[in-house]
Order: C-alpha cells, then structure tokens, then sequence
C-alpha cells in the first residue's frame, strides 16, 4: 500500500497564500502577480529579467503587497530546484505555483533556425517541466498546492505560423491534464491556463523571442489586434477566480471557449479558417514565401 502524505495544513486561499510565479516581470506573470498581491498573497516574481522583477515586487510592496523577487531562467533546471527550495526555505510551504515563464517565437517553420525550436522547447515546455520535477514531490509530501501551468489557445488547435510555439504549448497542455489526474489523490491541484490573446509585449515577439521576420514584422501583431486582446490585469483576477474554483482547463477570455468546442466537433473547419488566415497574412507580407526559402 503507498502511504498517505501526511497533511499537517491545507492549501491556503489567495489571503494566506505563499505563490511562486516564473515570467513575473512582464506581461500575464506581472498581472498574475499583482492580482495575487491585491488578495493577500505572498508574492515570489521569478523572471529572467531579474531588474524587472524586482521593480515589479518594489511596486506591489509599495502598494501594501507582499513580493519578493528572484532573478531564475527557467531553462536552468538547478536553478528552478533551487529557488523552490528558497521558498520552502523561506516560507515553509509553497501554495501556489505559477509555471508561467514563456517566449513566442513566431514564423512560417521554414525560417525557424534550429536552435529557436531549442529555445522555444527548453523555456515553454523544458521550463514548465523544471517547475514540475522540481516542486511536485515536495508538494505531494506537503500534502496540497497547486500548479498552475500558462499554456495558450495555441496549445488546443493549429498554429500555422507559430508552430514552434503551439507544438511545445500542446505539449504543455497534454503535461498538466495528465498531472491533474495522477495529482488528485495527493491533494495536490493542477490547472492548465489557455489565454486567447492578451495584450503583453509577447504580442511583438517580446524580450527574448521574435515576431515574424522581415516584412512580416508587425503582421502577426495586426492579426492578434483584430482578436482584441484582453487587458492582462483582467485576466488575471479571472485567472485567479477559476484557479480558486480548481478549473482543470482554464481559457480566457472565455469567447475561446467556441474556438475549442469548434475544434473538438470539427477539427478541419478550423484548419480551414487558420488556412483563410495563413494566406491573408502571407498577402499583406507581399509575396508567398517561395517554397525551399529556408535562411542559409
Ligand atoms: P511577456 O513577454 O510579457 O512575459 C513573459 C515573461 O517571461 C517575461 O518577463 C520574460 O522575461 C520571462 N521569461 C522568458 N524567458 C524566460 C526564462 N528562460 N526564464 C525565466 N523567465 C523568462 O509575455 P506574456 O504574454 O505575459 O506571456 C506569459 C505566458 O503566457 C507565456 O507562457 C505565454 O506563452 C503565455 N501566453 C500569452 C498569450 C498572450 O496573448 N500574451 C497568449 C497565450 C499564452
């Protein structure tokens, strides 16, 4: 017979909570963050933009928050061991875990250079994945604690044009459905959070990846503008309200919702509609890409 974890506490509403959140210096992490702030929590903004990260936890201090900030790439699987054990250091638990850290790396595959597939792997999934290995059996022996991990709309359907994203973002999602199962029995919660489209800098490529190249720049931005984009600070305090009800899947804003339901009753329809959007995106870049274009 396994043995039971012993449970010594329960997992904390936001008031009481200590929350870990990686790519907390901009964008859904920033947000997510402050929201977290704003309900009580104690916030930890782990970020490769460690300067940024520790503005972000100056001001949430400032507005009568808890945060303290942590300069972490998530690539570095030691080093996201290391700043959980800080926390459980620290704080002597952790509630809440946000594997939010993620970079877009976006373009038609034949210009993706190898290694920005290595990148989009090591950060969007390597990195949820370092979170995981790291935090999991710690909080399996704490008995509670939820993971939270970012995905996208991008993980759930097609991605042509960002297939390097929505490749390492299905992943994401198969990760944190198949942990949510095997988790129930320890107490310990997991989610997978699908954001549409929210306005953040990771619109234009952000700090460490890239929009689409050449005249492409700003093409994909104008396609995700015409989507709306959401505020982050609302999705977030959204996020956070389904994250407090256990959603298992969580998509925001929730207009998504349709393009799931669409994909799952008929997956070519969408793949009609992304073909519609691939060849007005290629229009406005000037000229298809010739086929074998792929960068020397
Ligand atoms: P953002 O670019 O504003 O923020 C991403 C943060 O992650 C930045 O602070 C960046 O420094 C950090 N980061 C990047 N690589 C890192 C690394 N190796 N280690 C630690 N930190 C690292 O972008 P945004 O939009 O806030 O993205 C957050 C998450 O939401 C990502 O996983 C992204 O894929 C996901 N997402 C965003 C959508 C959007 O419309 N903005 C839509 C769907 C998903």
């Amino acid at each position: 017979m396994p043995s039971q974890p012993v449970r010594v506490d329960e997992l904390r509403g936001f008031e009481a909570a200590v929350a870990l959140v990686t790519g907390g210096a901009s964008g859904i992490g920033r947000a997510l963050g402050r929201a977290l702030a704003r309900r009580g929590a104690h916030v930890i903004l782990a970020d490769r933009q460690g300067d940024e990260a520790a503005a972000a936890a100056a001001q949430l201090r400032g507005e009568g928050g808890k945060a303290e900030a942590a300069a972490l790439d998530v690539r570095d699987a030691a080093a996201v061991a290391a700043t959980i054990d800080g926390v459980f250091t620290r704080h002597g638990r952790l509630d809440y875990l946000f594997n939010n850290a993620g970079i877009a790396i976006s373009d038609e595959v034949q210009a993706i250079q190898l290694d920005e597939w290595r990148q989009s792997v090591e950060v969007n999934l390597m990195g949820v994945i370092h979170g995981v290995v790291a935090a999991y059996p710690r909080l399996r022996r704490q008995g509670f604690g939820h993971i939270v991990n970012t995905a996208s709309m991008a993980g759930l359907s097609s991605t042509p044009m960002n297939a390097a994203y929505g490749a390492t973002k299905h992943a994401v999602v198969s990760l944190s459905r198949s942990l949510r199962i095997e988790a129930k029995e320890s107490g310990v919660r997991v989610s997978v959070l699908c954001p549409g489209v929210i306005r953040t800098p990771l619109l234009d490529g952000g700090r460490f990846g890239r929009d689409m190249s050449g005249a492409a720049r700003g093409a994909l931005r104008e396609q995700h503008e015409r989507l709306r984009p959401m505020d982050p600070d609302r999705f977030a305090e959204r996020a956070l309200d389904a994250v407090r009800d256990n959603r298992g899947l969580i998509i925001l804003p929730r207009a998504w919702w349709l393009l799931y339901w669409i994909e799952r009753l008929s997956p070519s329809l969408v793949d009609w509609l992304a073909t519609i959007g691939v060849r007005q995106l290629r229009a406005r870049r000037g000229t298809a890409p010739p086929p074998g274009d792929y960068p020397a």
